[in-house]
C-alpha cells in the first residue's frame, strides 16, 4: 500500500517510536491521526508536521477515549474524502515488579492491570473500534487491499527479564494474536504485522538507569548500540508498503537475546 493520501492512526504517535513512523508516513504524504494521552506534545507535534496531521487526546485503556477519537477521524475521512489506511498501535508503557518481592508479597494486580490494559487490551480495542471503517474501504490495487495494521511487541515477548512478567505477557500476547488478527482479516484485504524491537531511544529508555542501560548494550551483537527511532520506522514504512509482510512477527534487534538480569 502506498500511505500517500492515506489517513493512519498512530496511537503513542507523539513520542520515540510511534513519533518517528508519524513523520516518516507524514513525509511520504500520509495523513496522520495522534492518539496519545501527552496533549502538550501532541499540540507540538502537530505544529511542526501542520497540514495532514490531527492530535486526539486519548488514554487507550479507556474504550470510550478510543471511541471519541475514532469517531474523530471518521470525521476527518469524510472532511478530506481519504480514506483510513491502517493503524499503528504504539502506545505502551513498562512498569518493572518481581512477581514475588523480597518481603514475600506478590506483585500488586493493579500494576500487572496497568500493563496489561494499556500494552495488550488498549492495542487490541483501538483495532477494533478502527476496523469497521477500514473493511469498508474501496479495495486498491490489484490484490485489492484495504488496510495494514502494525502492532508493537518487545524482545520481552520472547526473553523477558526478571522483572518483566507484567510487560512480557502483553507483549507475548501481542505477538501471538498477530495471526488469528491476520487470518480474521485476509478475506477483507487487511494485513496485521507486529515489530518486536529490542533497545531504542526513546522517552522510556531514557529513564532507565545506567546499570540496565549499558547492561543491555553489553549483550548486544551488532551494531552495538540502541536503535534509533528512524531505524524502527523505517520498517514501519516496509510493512505499510510491502503487501507480502502478513500475520507475522519481524524482530528489529541487531540479533541482541536479553539474558535473565543485567
Ligand atoms: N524503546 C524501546 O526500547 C522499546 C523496545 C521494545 C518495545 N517498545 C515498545 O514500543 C512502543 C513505543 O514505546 P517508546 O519506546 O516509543 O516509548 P515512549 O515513552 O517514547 O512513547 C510511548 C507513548 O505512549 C503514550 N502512552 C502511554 N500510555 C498511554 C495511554 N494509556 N494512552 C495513550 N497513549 C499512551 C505516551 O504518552 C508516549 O507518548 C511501546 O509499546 C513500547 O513497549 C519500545
Amino acid at each position: 500500500m502506498k500511505p500517500q493520501d492515506r489517513i493512519f492512526l498512530i496511537s503513542g504517535g507523539v513520542s520515540g517510536l510511534g513519533l518517528a513512523t508519524a513523520r516518516s508516513l507524514h513525509s511520504a504524504g500520509a495523513y496522520v491521526s495522534l492518539l496519545d494521552l501527552n496533549a502538550d506534545s501532541g499540540a507540538e507535534v502537530v505544529q511542526e508536521l501542520g497540514e495532514r496531521a490531527k492530535f486526539f487526546e486519548t488514554d487507550v485503556s479507556d474504550t470510550d477515549s478510543i471511541a471519541a477519537a475514532v469517531e474523530g477521524t471518521v470525521a476527518w475521512v469524510k472532511d478530506t474524502g481519504k480514506s483510513i489506511g491502517g493503524v499503528v498501535a504504539g502506545a505502551g508503557v513498562g512498569l518493572p515488579g518481581l512477581i514475588i518481592d523480597k518481603s514475600n508479597t506478590p506483585l500488586a494486580l493493579s500494576s500487572i492491570d496497568f500493563v496489561l490494559n494499556i500494552n495488550l487490551h488498549g492495542t487490541l480495542d483501538l483495532i477494533r473500534q478502527t476496523l469497521p471503517s477500514i473493511t469498508t474501504n474501496t479495495p486498491s490495487g490489484p490484490d485489492g487491499e484495504r488496510g495494514v495494521l502494525i502492532m508493537i511487541a518487545s524482545s520481552a515477548a520472547f526473553e523477558g527479564q526478571m522483572g518483566q512478567v507484567a510487560y512480557a505477557a502483553s507483549k507475548g500476547a501481542v505477538a501471538s494474536l498477530t495471526l488469528p488478527l491476520a487470518r480474521d482479516l485476509s478475506k477483507y484485504g487487511i494485513r496485521a504485522v507486529t515489530i518486536a524491537p529490542s533497545l531504542f531511544e526513546s522517552n522510556m529508555t531514557k529513564v532507565m538507569g545506567a546499570k540496565v542501560r549499558q547492561g543491555l548494550e553489553r549483550v548486544m551483537e551488532f551494531p552495538k548500540r540502541a536503535g534509533q527511532p528512524e531505524e524502527f520506522a523505517r520498517l514501519v514504512m516496509e510493512c505499510v508498503e510491502n503487501q507480502m509482510l502478513n500475520g507475522t512477527v519481524l524482530r528489529l534487534d541487531g540479533a541482541m537475546r536479553m539474558p535473565s538480569k543485567l
